[in-house]
């Protein structure tokens, strides 16, 4: 019911309020991830909500403004909601941690904005777990980074991932094989993203390119063998090595760190304008249209910002489409339900009950009690309803012998022990 004339407050478009059990695998999910990175070697950050609007258009252009939430605040300055943490991190980190020893591993879990237009798995506010390694650009810092995304994914439980993982620099070797000017690339790469090979096929003939030179160009871009593409770009020095260079990394992906679910594929773009080399992407087929988990790979921000140049990598995990995905695997998650809900029979025992609820409270036990007095068959109903896991009754002939009753709610099992037993109990 509402009052006549007031307002009713709606939830900014793409954005969510959490329930306390939405909250509740939030906090697995989020608990699970920081201890997968840390078990890396990674150390958690933390940056500003909100940047200079230029340290995300110094590298994107001013393209880019369109797709984040910037504003002017009071002072004239030009801000804007951060949509990613990987320019926020390279500022970070050439402000004040350039002589920290290298390899540096960092990771973050926090929110980004984006002017996106939201649907299922996409959203305006959302949330990336993240890292990025600095200073170590081996085929096994590679391999540990793509690894890790996958075992942080695996670890929360899921189980339907599939890893994806390319290479820019011999994506744009293989352009260059077709002479393809710059502008027309810009145009194909949406189409690439997408897997939309046909009209790629359809563009490039526009663009008066020979049908077999492009279905050749398409044979390789859809292929995972790296002869193939080896023989592509074979007048490439420098792309050559890097695909050889690739090959090592899913040699040790597959062979060191044990991941079945990887295969390579050139067709990988990325979205984000700082990428270089070596790029990768892990998919919940289930998810349907938003299905992207995770994406990354390395990149050049420092020098851009000021900093001495070092090899950069990292990636980002969809925090929300994460748990989307475990909900769609009917994932069980971990309750943190109430360990005991504490009643008493009239007020008379409420001492006796704020007491008993405060000892357990003290050995980081989950503890409530009725503090309506609203008697024992309500309370029951209550302790029921929010799934406590057991109850105490307080009742006046069992405190005469320092003793109360203790219930199980799953098997109804029911008993009287003495208070000072309770803890054992738990
Ligand atoms: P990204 O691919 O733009 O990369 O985002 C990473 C992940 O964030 C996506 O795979 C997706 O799961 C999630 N995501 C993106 N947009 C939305 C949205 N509107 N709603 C819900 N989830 C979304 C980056 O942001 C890079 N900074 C990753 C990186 C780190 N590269 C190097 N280091």
């Amino acid at each position: 019911m509402f009052l006549y004339n007031a307002t009713v407050y709606q939830i900014p478009r793409g954005t969510r309020d959490f329930t306390s059990e939405e909250m509740q695998k939030r906090k697995y999910v989020e608990n699970s991830m920081k201890t997968t990175f840390q078990t890396f070697g990674y150390r958690e950050i933390q940056t500003p909500m909100f940047e200079t609007l230029e340290l995300f258009t110094a590298k994107s252009g001013e393209g880019i403004i369109e797709e984040i939430y910037n504003f002017t605040d009071k002072g004239g300055r030009e801000l804007a909601l951060r949509p990613e943490l990987t320019a926020p991190v390279m500022r970070m980190y050439v402000e004040k941690l350039q002589m920290e020893p290298k390899p540096l591993k960092l990771f973050y879990l926090g929110s980004c904005f984006r002017y996106d237009r939201p649907q299922k798995g996409r959203y305006r506010e959302f949330t990336q777990a993240g890292c990025e390694i600095i200073g170590a650009d081996t085929p096994e810092a590679y391999a540990e980074l793509i690894a890790m995304a996958y075992t942080v994914l695996e670890n929360v439980g899921l189980k339907n991932i599939q890893l994806n993982v390319g290479n820019l620099n011999v994506l744009s070797a293989m352009f260059n094989v077709l002479k393809l000017p710059k502008d027309k690339q810009k145009y194909m790469i949406p189409l690439i993203d997408k897997s939309q090979f046909e009209d790629v096929l359809e563009a490039l003939q526009d663009f008066g390119i020979n049908p077999k030179i492009a279905s050749s160009f398409l044979e390789t871009l859809e292929t995972s063998d790296i002869n193939k593409i080896l023989e592509y770009i074979k007048n490439d020095k420098s792309a050559k090595e890097e695909l050889i260079k690739l090959e090592k990394i899913l040699e040790l992906l597959k062979k060191s760190f044990g991941i079945k679910n990887v295969q390579l594929k050139m067709s990988i773009v990325r979205g984000l304008d700082y990428y270089k080399g070596v790029v990768f992407e892990i998919e919940a087929p289930e998810l349907g249209a938003e299905k992207q988990l995770c994406g990354g790979g390395a990149y050049e921000l420092i020098e851009l910002f000021g900093g001495r140049d070092s090899p950069t990598a990292g990636f980002a995990i969809g925090f929300d489409r994460t748990i989307l995905a475990l909900e769609t695997e009917k994932y069980a998650f971990p309750t943190l339900d109430l360990d005991v809900f504490v009643i008493l029979f009239n007020e008379e025992m409420m001492n006796k009950a704020i007491e008993i609820t405060q000892e357990l409270r003290k050995q980081n036990i989950k503890t409530d009690l009725d503090l309506l007095n609203r008697g024992i068959g309500k309370s029951m109903k209550y302790a029921n309803s929010i799934n406590a896991k057991k109850v105490i009754i307080i009742g006046p002939d069992e405190l005469e012998k320092d003793s109360v009753t203790i219930k199980d709610m799953e098997s109804g099992e029911q008993k009287v022990i003495k208070i000072k037993n309770i803890l054992k109990e738990f």
